[in-house]
């Protein structure tokens, strides 16, 4: 092979040991799996950082991030630029029917107050919650159950570890195309429209907006600062980048904070089998506390 049929290396290139630096960090501070695989996609996410820093190599960048005084400050942008933040409306929507359909109509049964005009409040945590698509869908769910349930009531909470997405889950401001997925009924009642025609976003009602506390939680804490139970999480799409130890400790933590009788809701690419949890399977990527 020629030289000249060798790729350039790029001045921002890390060096093995360099990569295997950020891999322990990321591990250690998010529990994200890393392997060599990854080292491209490390390097491309970080380029943007360099930018912004006027710094020209990655190994220069990791002597800011680790040892300067405002290293701190940076670990949040390169925690941002480093999670994969997927999501979607009404992504994997056979979860949505089956909150609808079976697990509110059986936590009514368990949770509701005897007299009907009593208010029953129902907590849900939506944690990884990414850029907010996944909490407004279910306010969006949930404030259809309540149209026919007097007395209903609910809020969520939504943690993720990036500061970026959740700023912009706060604003809860999306392009057509992000609310494409929305039932058009859905998106009449609870999107609002731009009044300049030439403004192609929309942005999530008050109403639903107020009912979302937003907040920064890091799923490797030791414990997790949030004092409610809840009746429902929705976990979903987070474990597949944790190795089994991990998936198995975040998971007992998140049930710590699950009524028994509370349903976990996890993406349907993901498995909690082999692990010991006080869970019971009831439909795929769907477990309830045991009692
Ligand atoms: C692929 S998104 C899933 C979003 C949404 N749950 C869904 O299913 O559409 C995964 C989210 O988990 C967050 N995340 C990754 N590691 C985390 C950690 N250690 N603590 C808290 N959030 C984390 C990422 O920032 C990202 O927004």
């Amino acid at each position: 092979m020629s030289n000249a049929s060798l790729p350039a290396a790029s001045h921002a290139d890390l060096s093995p040991q360099g990569f295997a630096r950020f891999c322990h960090y990321i591990t250690q501070e998010l529990g994200i799996k890393m392997s060599d695989a990854k080292r491209p996609l490390l390097q491309s996410r970080l380029q943007r950082r360099l930018r912004a820093l006027g710094l020209h190599t990655l190994e220069e960048y990791q002597e800011h991030i680790f040892r300067s005084a405002s290293g701190e400050e940076e670990r949040v942008h390169f925690i941002d630029a480093i999670t994969t933040n997927k999501t979607d409306f009404f992504r994997e929507p056979a979860h949505f029917e089956y909150l609808t359909r079976t697990a509110l109509p059986g936590l009514e049964a368990t949770r509701r107050p005897a007299t009907p005009e009593t208010p029953w409040h129902l907590k849900l945590w939506c944690a990884g919650c990414s850029s907010g698509e996944e909490p407004y869908t279910l306010t969006m769910v949930l404030s259809e159950f309540a149209r026919s349930r007097p007395g209903f009531d609910f809020s969520l909470l939504a943690t993720d570890i990036s500061t970026r997405m959740l700023e912009h889950a706060q604003l809860g401001i999306y392009t057509e195309e992000r609310v494409a997925p929305i039932p058009p009924t859905l998106r009449t009642r609870y999107l609002l429209r731009s009044k300049d025609p030439g403004r192609t976003q929309v942005r999530v009602v008050p109403d639903l907006r107020q009912r979302v506390s937003f907040r920064r939680l890091n799923f490797m804490d030791a414990t997790y600062a949030v004092p409610e139970r809840f009746e429902v999480i929705f976990f979903r799409n987070v474990l597949i980048y944790f190795d089994k130890p991990r998936q198995q400790d975040v998971v007992r933590k998140l049930c710590r904070h699950l009524i028994p009788g509370g349903y976990l809701f996890v993406g349907h690419s993901e498995s909690l089998a082999g692990l010991d949890l006080p869970l019971i399977a009831q439909a795929p990527a769907i477990y309830r506390r045991r009692p």
